[in-house]
């Protein structure tokens, strides 16, 4: 590992939520995120995968100062913020841009996309918000010209998301955290959207958190890939590693679970395995037993710690699968959009 700080570093995160009073009884804050450390290098892509609630949106926005962490550690270039106030924010909020989930909810309904994508030039004094840079900027993302004076209420889900990756990129950030950044993208289009991300990273060394349930996302594009699981990671490693041989059985769930575009490969077995437990009530354990094929008495009392494993990976699992495992979790319902 290289002795340079990571571009930015997440130790031990939480995030809790006060939970709702009910008639007779208080019940304790819920939390969203546990404990979540991850380190994000200059240059690197990292993805963040699981299921829809494990937490994904939760964390990039507590990376960027959008929710307030409960407990933990953020450091900048090796300097760790002061504390979650927005001030201590500023400093990350200046290097970052964030592609939120939902790109309309992030725009000023009453701005032209022209206006929206030149702001964070005009904000930073740099870069240019000529119009014909402007349009060089939106063909970046395959947006003509036209689409430069329209409102955002005119622009299809797919253009809103092309929109605010123009406006991303309006002045390069040293880091990316973009949510879901492919969701609502035709095909052809969520392609040159990743090649996009992956050419910045070789000019600029953009580093990226790519927050995604879509492991073919991950595929192209990650060197790293992160696993929630009910705000949890459950399993850390190179890409390529995770891939070829996951650790634990949720992963290797995900990764059966994955479409396969030949149909004479696709499975068929149906969903088995049940719905992933509620955060407000957490199963005794290991929180994966209830849907794990490979659970056993110890995983339903004791929980397991996320364990450093041989090249820099970690998995929380009792009984981590070997890598010649063809053992397949077949069936197991995974949930996304
Ligand atoms: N402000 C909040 N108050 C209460 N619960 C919240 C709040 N924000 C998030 N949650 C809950 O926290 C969990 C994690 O939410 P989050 O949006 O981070 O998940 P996600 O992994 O991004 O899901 P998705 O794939 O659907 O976008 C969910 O169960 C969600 O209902
Ligand atoms: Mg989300």
């Amino acid at each position: 590992m290289s002795a340079t700080p990571a571009l930015i570093e997440a130790t031990k995160l939480s995030v809790d939520v006060p939970a709702k009073w009910l008639p007779f009884a208080r019940v304790k804050p819920l939390s969203i995120l546990l404990d979540v450390s991850l380190a994000i290098r200059s240059g690197e892509i990292v993805c963040m995968v699981g299921e829809s609630g494990s937490g994904k949106t939760t964390f990039g926005r507590a990376l960027l100062g959008l929710v307030k962490p409960s407990s933990g550690r953020i450091t900048l270039e090796g300097a760790a913020l002061a504390d979650f106030s927005a001030k201590s924010f500023r400093a990350v909020r200046r290097q970052a841009a964030l592609l939120f989930q939902d790109p309309l909810s992030s725009f000023n309904p009453r701005q032209r996309i022209g206006a929206m994508i030149a702001e964070p030039r005009r904000i930073a004094r740099s870069g240019s918000t000529r119009m014909e840079d402007l349009v060089a900027l939106a063909q970046q993302v395959g947006l003509s010209e036209r689409f430069l004076s329209r409102f955002p209420h005119a622009l299809s889900g797919g253009q809103a998301r092309r929109a605010a990756v123009a406006r991303a990129l309006s002045v390069i950030p040293k880091l990316i955290v973009a949510d879901e950044p492919t969701a609502g993208l035709d095909v052809s289009v969520q392609g040159g959207v990743l090649n996009l991300f992956l050419e910045l990273r070789e000019q600029h060394r953009t580093a990226f958190l790519v927050i995604t349930h879509n492991l073919s996302v991950a595929r192209h594009i990650a060197d790293r890939i992160v696993i929630l699981y009910l705000g949890r990671v459950v399993e850390s490693g190179p890409a390529s590693e995770i891939f070829r041989a996951p650790k634990h059985p949720y992963t290797r769930a995900l990764l059966d679970s994955e479409p396969v575009p030949d149909p004479a490969k696709r499975r068929t077995e149906p969903p088995v395995l049940g719905e992933v437990p509620s955060i407000a009530a957490r199963p005794e354990g290991c929180e994966f037993h209830t849907r794990c094929p490979f659970a056993q008495a110890r995983c339903r009392v004791e929980a397991p710690t996320l364990a450093d494993e041989p090249g820099h990976r970690q998995v929380a699992c009792h009984f981590p699968l070997p890598a010649a495992s063809a053992a397949a979790v077949r069936g197991l319902h995974v949930v996304s959009r």
